[in-house]
């Protein structure tokens, strides 16, 4: 078959996104545009994401935003050969407004509808930026979700570990909320850390969970509690900043010390390949010290380190469109009674 062309769009959390994006017949990946409304500010003030706020802003720029999209991608309706749409896992309010959106663009300009998987669009993401040959290691990290797969193709994914409580982005935001940091807190944690140093970190004793465990899983709970117990005997900025740099190191070190018994238990089931990837994606893809350690245990065991593109790692439709195209290249559309989910594990 030929190109294929896609109007994505997702609201499963606090982004309202459309883009558009064209995957050529050999896999030749093109973003023609990405558009992301983000509603940080509407909830900045309750510290995190109001459910019933995001939904009402999702209505309200829904529109705005697929127009914007499609300008910017020099495409009207015609060019679209479907629409797909996130319809979980996440907040049901704000997947409804997505979802719905695309049931109509798809009964009123007769395109095949394509239901996502939000963990699926992650799971592509890193496809936006360059190629990445089926099967690869993915972890997935981002504010829901702390998750090892194995890969092999659109719908087919095996799970090697997951997290036992916190997701790794909620341990970032939860422990940056306790300092008393901005929200989201990933990047805040991020920005404050590269003010403190490595040496200022150690003196801080955080806790190495599940070392030695013969598993892929992960647990944050007993560093986000310890984490915020440290935090309140600070005395100055610099002391905030050698907590938050400890914080980082330890997730970092945690996500890539358990990724270590993944990558050998891919490589075992996959002899045969040569050097395959291992992708990491989600917001927490983006943190520069993560994606440090990621690559050197990558190095140590031979597989390609792949992350997104930054734009791509965080929520984006472009993940979601790319992942509508790959579905409607295989046949896998969805009837326009499919529904919002608000879990739907992979
Ligand atoms: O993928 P995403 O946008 O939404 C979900 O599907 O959850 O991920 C958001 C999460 C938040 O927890 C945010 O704090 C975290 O990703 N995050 C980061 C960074 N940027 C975003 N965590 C650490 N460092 C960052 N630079
Ligand atoms: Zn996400």
């Amino acid at each position: 078959t030929g190109p294929l062309v896609l109007l994505g769009i997702e609201t499963s959390c606090d982004e309202t996104a459309a883009s558009v994006v064209r995957q050529a017949a050999d896999g030749t990946v093109e973003v023609l545009s990405s558009v992301v409304h983000s509603q940080i500010d509407d909830h900045a003030a309750y510290g995190g994401v109001v459910p019933e706020i995001a939904a009402r802003s999702h209505v309200e720029t829904i529109d705005g935003v697929v127009k914007r999209a499609l300008v910017e991608a020099g495409c009207d309706w015609s060019g679209l050969d479907g629409v797909a749409a996130t319809a979980g896992p996440g907040l049901v309010g704000g997947v409804m407004v997505g979802l719905s959106y695309a049931k109509g663009v798809a009964m009123g300009r007769g395109l095949p509808l394509v239901a996502v998987n939000h963990l699926e669009g992650h799971a592509v993401s890193a496809r936006l930026g360059r190629p990445v040959a089926y099967p690869f290691l993915l972890l997935l990290v981002s504010g829901g979700h702390c998750q090892l797969l194995e890969v092999r193709g659109i719908g087919d994914m095996s799970r090697l570990g997951t997290t036992l409580d916190d997701a790794a982005g909620e341990a970032f935001d939860k422990i940056a909320k306790a300092m008393g940091l901005g929200y989201p807190g990933g990047p805040a944690l991020e920005r404050l850390a590269a003010t403190g140093t490595d040496a200022g970190a150690e003196r801080f004793d955080l806790p190495r969970s599940l070392l030695g465990r013969r598993d892929c899983d992960f647990s944050f709970s007993g560093l986000k509690t310890a984490a915020a117990r440290l935090s309140q005997g600070l005395e100055t900025e610099a002391d905030k900043a050698d907590l938050a740099r400890a914080v980082q190191n330890a997730i970092a070190r945690q996500l890539a010390e358990r990724s270590v018994r993944a990558l050998d238990l891919f490589s075992e089931s996959h002899p045969d390949l040569d050097r395959p990837a291992f992708v990491v994606a989600g917001g927490v893809a983006a943190n520069a010290t993560v994606r440090a350690r990621l690559t050197a245990v990558a190095e140590a065991r031979g597989f390609d380190f792949v992350a997104p593109p930054m734009a791509y790692c965080t929520d984006n439709a472009a993940m979601i469109a790319l992942a509508g195209a790959e579905r409607l290249r295989l046949g896998l559309t969805s009837d326009l009674a499919v529904a919002a989910r608000p879990r739907w594990p992979l």
